[in-house]
């Protein structure tokens, strides 16, 4: 049985599996719900691309996952063990496997670090120095595309695609299992922006990792992942295949999002209108019944539970936009 407003959860090659995560944040203003009951799975190999508005909790989704914070509620089963209730000492070796590169490269690196001292970093905080030679590391530079003769060179000597770059091989020098990509390429220049996505592709075979790929760029998160979850608001309205989610894209909010994607073929007034509503306060029932052209009374007090409309393809809306299916 699927719980409301719950994800529904897959079991082949399970390598993650976060349920009915909460995250909220106290503010002067009140509390942010930023993440409300969210659950999803990831399976080994595989890139999960995490999509919507800004604000709608992908960040703290990622963040919440590896325990920076701890959610306020929920699970993050990883590799058997749940994350929010093992001991410190063990969060701090699985946080190894599980890394995470981030949307500004330059402000995430220290500047005045050489490259060396700054892929090394890890390696020396998470106390697994002697497993790594100094050629590995080399070979790592290589594999980034960081010349190694540049190795004592500072952060700030670099451009940002090049910084992309070094925070890669840092994230990686720790051989991780699981790379959270939070908008990685948002801010680099268009022509950068391919070479860094084709570098991570060639990496996520190199080290045969798992992937959690955030982005607001649809178009990106089409390319690079095999498989999608649409958040509005702090929880999923979408999750499924990437080819079947953007063919037959079933929750108003994807069609919405995909109408504003030139030749998407989703038509133009699907358009989203009106304002996000605000998460110190979000709608009751479904979230985005503010803003949605197929409301009805139903939406405005039930939180909808998710429908299967393909064989890995589940919606969260009282009225999908395409017919439900029965898969055993
Ligand atoms: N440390 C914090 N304190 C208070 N509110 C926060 C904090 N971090 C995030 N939020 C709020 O939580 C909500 C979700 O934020 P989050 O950064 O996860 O969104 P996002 O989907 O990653 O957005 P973006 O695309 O802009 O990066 C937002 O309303 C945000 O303002
Ligand atoms: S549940 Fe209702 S308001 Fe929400 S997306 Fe579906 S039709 Fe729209
Ligand atoms: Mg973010």
């Amino acid at each position: 049985m699927v719980g409301v407003g719950t994800a529904p959860l897959r079991g082949d090659d399970l390598l993650i599996r976060v349920e009915n995560m909460v995250v909220e944040f106290n503010t002067s203003g009140g509390t942010v719900q930023a993440v409300s009951d969210v659950s999803f799975d990831v399976a080994e190999g595989e890139t999960l691309g995490i999509v919507g508005e800004s604000g709608c909790g992908k960040s703290t989704t990622a963040k919440a996952m590896i325990q920076l914070p701890p959610p306020k509620s929920g699970s993050v089963m990883y590799a058997d063990r749940d994350l929010t209730e093992i001991s410190k000492e063990e969060l701090r070796r699985s946080r190894a496997d599980l890394q995470m590169i981030f949307q500004d490269p330059i402000s995430s690196l220290n500047p005045r670090r050489t490259v060396w001292d700054i892929i090394r970093e890890g390696v020396d905080i998470w106390g697994t120095a002697g497993v790594w030679s100094d050629a590995r590391l080399v070979e790592l530079m290589e594999q980034v595309g960081i010349d190694p003769q540049y190795r004592d060179r500072k952060a700030y000597q670099f451009s940002g695609g090049q910084c992309q770059r070094i925070s890669i091989a840092r994230a990686l020098a720790l051989d991780p299992k699981v790379l959270i990509s939070d908008e990685p390429v948002s801010a680099l220049d268009v022509s950068v922006q391919a070479q860094i996505l084709n570098l991570l592709d060639d990496l996520k075979t190199q080290h045969a990792l798992t992937m959690l790929f955030i982005s607001h760029d649809l178009a990106v998160v089409r390319n690079v992942s095999d498989r999608v979850m649409v958040m509005y608001l702090g929880r999923v309205a979408e999750v499924g295949d990437a080819d079947a989610l953007f063919a037959n894209p079933a929750h108003p909010y994807t069609q919405a999002l995909l109408a504003a994607v030139p030749g998407s073929g989703v038509n133009a007034s699907a358009r989203l209108e009106g304002e996000l509503p605000s998460p110190l306060d979000p709608p009751e029932g479904c979230r985005f019944h503010t803003r949605c052209p197929h409301v009805t009374e139903v939406c405005k007090t039930t939180v909808p539970e998710f429908t299967q409309h393909g064989p890995d393809h589940w919606v969260a809306c009282h009225h999908p936009q395409s017919t439900p299916v029965e898969i055993r």
